[in-house]
């Protein structure tokens, strides 16, 4: 398959490694992107792994992915329970959307069970710590060669 699949991750995602270890783990965002370009690689598709702390570069990226991205993998993180902007963003979008949780949000706080990016994913995948990306990004490829 030769394309391009987007991967976007939202708030607090670039302190991965740091940031309460004990519910995200030790690995960092850049080593699940480099997971991500060998499975890529391997695959023969184009990769972009992006990170923003704002929604509006969320938005503006889901818009890019609109013009050229075969697929789009999302880890929204907070916003997922918030934005309704993103789930219009991703209205807009007419190729499959895979929604990644590294954490379980439904065994979580409450506030967490929502997720308005839920309505619009194809899929959704949490609560297999960092391998909910590569999990994410097989199953996108297969997806995208149907
Ligand atoms: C998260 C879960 C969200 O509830 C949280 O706000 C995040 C990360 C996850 O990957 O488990 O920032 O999306």
């Amino acid at each position: 398959m030769s394309g391009l699949i987007y991967i976007i991750n939202g708030p607090n995602l670039n302190l991965l490694g740091q940031r309460e270890p004990e519910i995200y783990g030790t690995t960092t965002l850049k080593d699940i992107e480099n997971i991500c370009l060998q499975i890529a690689k391997k695959n023969n598709i184009n990769l972009k792994f992006l990170q923003s702390n704002a929604e509006h570069d969320l938005i503006n990226w889901i818009h890019d992915a609109r013009q050229e991205a075969k697929g789009l993998i999302i880890n929204p993180a907070a916003y997922s329970h918030t934005s309704i902007a993103i789930l219009d963003a991703l209205t807009l979008f007419e190729e499959p959307i895979i929604e990644v949780h590294i954490s379980n949000i439904h065994k979580r706080e409450s506030f967490r069970h929502h997720s308005y990016v839920s309505q619009k994913s194809t899929a959704v995948i949490a609560g297999f710590g960092i391998d909910g990306y590569e999990i994410a990004l097989e199953k996108m490829i297969s997806l995208c060669s149907n």
